[in-house]
């Protein structure tokens, strides 16, 4: 019904994705975790319409908001949130940055499992407390956590806060129960707070069921939601912080309101109130097309010597190509390639790559021909 092969021109010059590189006028992007295809039809119908009114006042989310969030969380993951439990912000990045300044003090340690989302450890560094990281070790196939390992680190550098990533970027792992509740236990063991990142919550592939660490973790841990990666509204920059913990939240809200930076603009209200209330079944096919590129992906490297890691979720694809040096910038001189490097991941993804396949499938297998073509 949606049309996810229809490639859309969005080469403006305030486009991150598609930013010039001087002497490449062919590159295809695969690395900023935004997508190729446009938002669900009720989300435009809805900016369209905020857009028309030609006024663009203060404004700030109402009850229908609220109801549309609250509803979205209870649908998809049998998660009761309540109004009052909902902080909004203007980004995810933003609400971490928050949760260190106001849950730690200057040089406590937080802890993060890398490879992990770059900004993670600059939210940490950059407010100056200290990084304790957990290396994931590739086991199965996939990321797993070193829970003994985890523990004794948390134990020597008195770790204050976790901050967490689930789904997983860059690996993809929808973390299981069993995962959740031994990460909730060190942590509630030791005094480690949770900050859970589950800004991909809703990209989950082959039926694997993402469980918000709320349902845990209970009052020691605070959510970051967004419908941002979900609808490809990143640009409109919103996100939803929940929390049962009152006193946490009214720390992060102070914070925002100390520093101004709180609430959502009006295109964020209007963009997220119409997703979470109409873009179920955009989603389900979104879903559907992002496997049937991971299918093609997977197929096309096999007979390689990249090594893909199979996402469970995100449409983000991390592979291992460590025998060969350099390789995102090798891709981006001799294919016009652009994938994310490794290391930006931090440790452990020094000779890696990190392919973003919500694409058209026809840009896609231009992309993996370019690839292959380089091997
Ligand atoms: C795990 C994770 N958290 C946060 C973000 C960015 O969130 P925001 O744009 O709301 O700051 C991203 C974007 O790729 C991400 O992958």
């Amino acid at each position: 019904m949606y049309d996810f092969d229809a490639i859309t021109d969005r080469n403006t010059p305030d486009d991150i994705k598609y930013e010039k590189i001087n002497g490449i006028d062919d590159l295809i992007p695969v690395w900023v975790a935004d997508m190729d295809f446009k938002s669900p039809p009720e989300v435009i119908d809805e900016l369209v319409r905020v857009a028309s009114n030609g006024i663009y006042g203060y404004s700030e989310a109402d009850k229908s908001y609220d109801d549309a969030v609250i509803n979205w969380f209870k649908t998809r993951f049998d998660w009761n949130v309540e109004a009052s439990q909902i902080i909004k912000l203007p980004g995810v990045v933003l609400a971490i940055s928050y949760a260190v300044r106001v849950l730690t003090s200057e040089n406590d340690h937080v802890m993060i499992l890398e490879p992990v989302y770059g900004p993670f450890r600059r939210c940490v560094e950059g407010n100056g407390r200290k990084l304790t990281v957990e290396p994931l070790k590739i086991a199965n196939g996939h990321f797993e956590i070193d829970l003994e390992d985890m523990e004794k680190k948390i134990v020597e550098d008195d770790v204050k806060l976790l901050i967490w990533c689930s789904p997983h970027n860059p690996g993809g792992r929808v973390w299981t129960e069993d995962e959740l509740r031994a990460v909730a236990g060190i942590c509630k063991k030791h005094g480690v707070f949770i900050v859970s990142d589950e800004i991909h919550s809703d990209l989950t592939l082959y039926g694997n069921r993402h469980i918000p660490m709320a349902k845990i973790a209970g009052d020691n841990c605070v959510v970051l939601t967004a419908p941002t990666k979900t609808f490809n509204i990143a640009g409109i920059q919103a996100a939803n912080i929940i929390s049962t913990n009152k006193e946490v939240l009214k720390k992060i809200d102070k914070e925002a309101l100390t520093t101004g930076a709180f609430g959502l603009n009006k295109m964020g209200i209007a963009a997220t109130r119409a997703a979470y209330t109409y873009g179920a079944p955009w989603l389900e096919e979104l879903l559907k097309y992002i496997e049937g590129n991971v299918a093609l992906l997977r197929e096309e490297l096999k007979d390689t010597d990249l090594v893909m890691m199979e996402p469970e979720g995100t449409y983000l694809v991390w592979i291992d190509c460590s025998s060969h040096n350099n390789f995102a910038m090798k891709l981006l001189k001799d294919a016009h390639v652009r994938v994310s490097e490794g290391s930006f991941f931090g440790m452990g993804g020094e000779n890696f790559i990190r392919v973003n396949v919500a694409c058209p499938r026809s840009v896609l297998k231009e992309a993996i021909k370019r690839m292959k073509a380089v091997l």
